[in-house]
């Protein structure tokens, strides 16, 4: 039987031909661009993207740049972004990038597949867009357009579900316009076939979709029931001395490690236990300013958090006392713990 597939290319080309958007990663198809775009775009909006890759690629212009880059200065540059490993990562495979392979990028999709941290997805990315070599690059964009293109109701959860719609994309790739192929499915799901609202009369696929021509759009993609997440309370302390805060580094291991962050400690505590906690970690709390509220949404684990801001009399404990203005500067903090010195820049 003839791969359903097989039109997509005739359809998609010319779209994106007239569709594409001007976007910073496609000015251009150097791998260390198009790498890096497609790391930073794998968990996060484009709009996110945007000033972060030009300000990443600033201060980082070659891949040479990264691999001597220190740890401090990379996750600064990622600050906000999240998933904070793929910036190691992107190190990681930078440095062997530039120490075993001479600084040659792989040429193909098994080199890079062969890179530390490096998927099945951002392989057949790169080396489709910047090799032209006929490989999917398989996100939740062509996720999106393929199941309901086929009306497939595999969950797309599964591994094997993804490897046969990227087997059967790869059966259609079309010689010579591979990367701009993969560019086209991607721009599709992001700008047409969206998750609530796609737009199927300005598709160019629309006369041939099984989806559309069943009104079963978005009974599409399935996916397998999310498991829930957990909840957590916690106390931060927004602690100041002077113009100075107090922060903290992580540890090595778990969520967030190797990030500054601001004292915290499990669970709620009320104001006289919050007193009590730093007062045994050696501190002389003065005043109490405030109380505020947020909380923070990670993959599997789900903080509310209730942040004292208070003064204390020393600079002392095993914190380190930094100047607010530094913090803003040079410390990569997360955005669950950044979000309180938003609160401190209103007032
Ligand atoms: N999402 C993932 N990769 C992308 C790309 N290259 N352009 C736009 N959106 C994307
Ligand atoms: Fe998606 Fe609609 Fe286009 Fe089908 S016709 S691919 S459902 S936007």
């Amino acid at each position: 039987m003839q791969n359903p597939l097989s039109i997509l290319p005739t359809r998609l080309l010319p779209w994106f031909a007239q569709n594409a958007r001007p976007l910073p990663w496609r000015q251009d198809r150097r791998p260390y661009h198009v790498w890096l775009s497609e790391i930073m775009l794998q968990q996060t909006r484009v709009e996110a993207v945007w000033n972060y890759y030009l300000r990443f690629l600033a201060a980082l212009p070659t891949v040479k740049d990264l691999a001597a880059a220190k740890e401090d200065k990379l996750l600064k540059l990622w600050e906000g972004l999240g998933y904070y490993n793929r910036a190691r990562n992107l190190q990681k495979c930078a440095r062997v990038i530039v120490n075993e392979l001479h600084g040659a990028f792989p040429t193909d999709y098994d080199g890079w597949l062969a890179l530390p941290g490096i998927g099945p997805y951002t392989a057949g990315a790169v080396a489709s867009i910047c090799f032209d070599c006929p490989v999917a690059a398989v996100d939740g964009n062509v996720l999106r357009v393929i199941t309901r293109f086929t009306e497939n109701a595999a969950p797309i959860d599964l591994q094997t579900t993804k490897a046969q719609i990227k087997a059967d994309l790869e059966q259609v790739y079309p010689a010579g316009a591979c990367g701009t192929f993969t560019q086209a499915l991607m721009e599709l799901g992001a700008c047409v076939c969206t998750p609530k609202s796609p737009k199927c009369s300005v598709c160019p696929l629309g006369d041939v979709c099984a989806a559309n021509t069943a009104g079963s759009q978005t009974d599409f993609p399935v996916k397998l029931p999310k498991r829930a997440k957990r909840n957590q309370n916690r106390t931060v302390f927004f602690l100041t001395c002077g113009d100075r805060v107090a922060l903290s580094k992580r540890g090595d291991k778990g969520l967030l490690s190797g990030l500054w962050q601001l004292p915290d400690t499990d669970d709620f505590l009320n104001e006289e236990s919050a007193v009590a906690y730093l007062q045994n970690v050696g501190l002389e709390p003065l005043e109490l300013q405030k109380i505020v509220h947020a909380n923070h949404v990670f993959t599997h684990i789900h903080w509310d958090m209730r942040c004292y801001y208070m003064t204390v009399r020393e600079a002392a404990g095993s914190y380190t006392w930094v100047p607010l203005e530094e913090v803003r500067r040079d410390y990569a903090l997360p955005t669950a713990y950044r979000q309180f010195f938003e609160v401190e820049d209103d007032h």
